[in-house]
């Protein structure tokens, strides 16, 4: 029964042995060799509330692919860079299509949907390739600030996979394919190579859910870091950002996620999610077993289970 006072140790016991005997659902993703070798049959989940608390089941300290999870992290740097500069080079809606789909570009001459499809995360790596050396590593220092580097909480550990981004390099075609179309339309400042490369190796970085939660908390606390107040966006910034992952932040399935889950979030095809409450908690979740929308099969059920019985959803 939700409360406003959820139990979260007594409800994450309950997801876990809800999930556990469901280990495994869902496929990997294969189209990045080297994911297509990890077990599916692997499940963390950590809360980060505002109020400091931590909750944490399974695997919660097992790095994992963050992939297009960094696609928030990338966007939120260009955003606090650039500001609304960012909108004259991409959209904010739903594209409706898979993320790796080619069809919308041509006929909107470019200008992708919204920064969380692979276009979208195309054009802001460039953004951030006109502004930094090395892009990714910006993303990566951005993220690690983020999980309270410099606070001394931690975040040093996560770090590139580089395997996972040479594997994805190498069959990288659609992404190229992208890149090329955005290049002649003149939406693409830099080469395409350098943008494909960066970006491969931004997808790479890998954390785990303990991590994932407390990198997500700024967005759940009007755009400031919890442990020093230092504001990362303003408050409207980090509601546009909750927006956009509501709307966009698991493609083609995000109506259906919405419904479900009813919480602002964004996936990967390594498997993870992270999720806000609004106020509350910043909530990461991964198994990487995928459905057919490539977002995580049993960590949108356990992130539908944890709205139902906490109640924290925001409709
Ligand atoms: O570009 C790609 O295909 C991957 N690096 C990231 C895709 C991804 O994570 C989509 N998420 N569900």
């Amino acid at each position: 029964m939700p409360t406003n006072h959820p139990d979260y140790s007594a409800i994450l016991e309950t997801i876990w042995s809800e999930v556990a005997p469901r280990l495994g659902e869902g496929k990997v993703a294969d189209y990045i060799p080297q994911l297509a070798t990890d077990n599916p049959a692997q499940f963390g989940m950590a809360v980060y509330r505002l109020n400091g608390e931590l909750f944490q089941i399974g695997q919660a300290h097992t790095r994992f692919s963050a992939q297009s999870v960094t696609k928030l992290f990338a966007l939120a740097l260009a955003y606090m860079r650039d500001g609304d500069d960012i909108w004259a080079r991409l959209g904010r809606e739903p594209s409706g299509n898979p993320f790796n789909s080619l069809v919308q570009l041509e006929y909107e001459r470019g200008i992708p949907r919204n920064p969380f499809i692979n276009a979208g995360a195309l054009v802001i790596t460039d953004i951030l390739a006109s502004r930094y050396v090395g892009s990714e590593i910006a993303v990566l220092q951005f993220i690690r600030q983020l999980c309270g580097k410099d606070a001394g909480i931690g975040g040093d550990l996560i770090d590139f996979d580089l395997k996972v981004a040479a594997s994805e390099l190498q069959t990288a075609h659609r992404n190229f394919a992208i890149a090329h179309l955005m290049k002649d339309f003149g939406n693409l400042r830099n080469t395409v190579s350098a943008v494909v490369r960066s970006y491969c190796r931004q997808c790479s970085i890998a954390l785990n859910c303990v991590e994932l939660a407390r990198a997500g908390s700024f967005l759940a606390n009007h755009g400031t870091l919890l442990w020093d107040n230092s504001t990362i966006l303003s408050d409207s910034q980090a509601k546009r950002l909750n927006a956009i992952m509501l709307t966009c932040g698991t493609y083609d399935a995000a109506g259906d996620f919405a419904y479900r889950v009813g919480l602002p979030a964004k996936s990967g095809v390594g498997g993870g999610i992270v999720a806000i409450i609004p106020g509350e908690a910043a909530v990461a979740v991964w198994a990487p077993g995928l459905d057919a929308s490539h977002n995580s099969a049993l960590g949108t059920y356990a992130l539908k289970r944890l709205t139902d019985l906490t109640g924290h959803s925001i409709f």
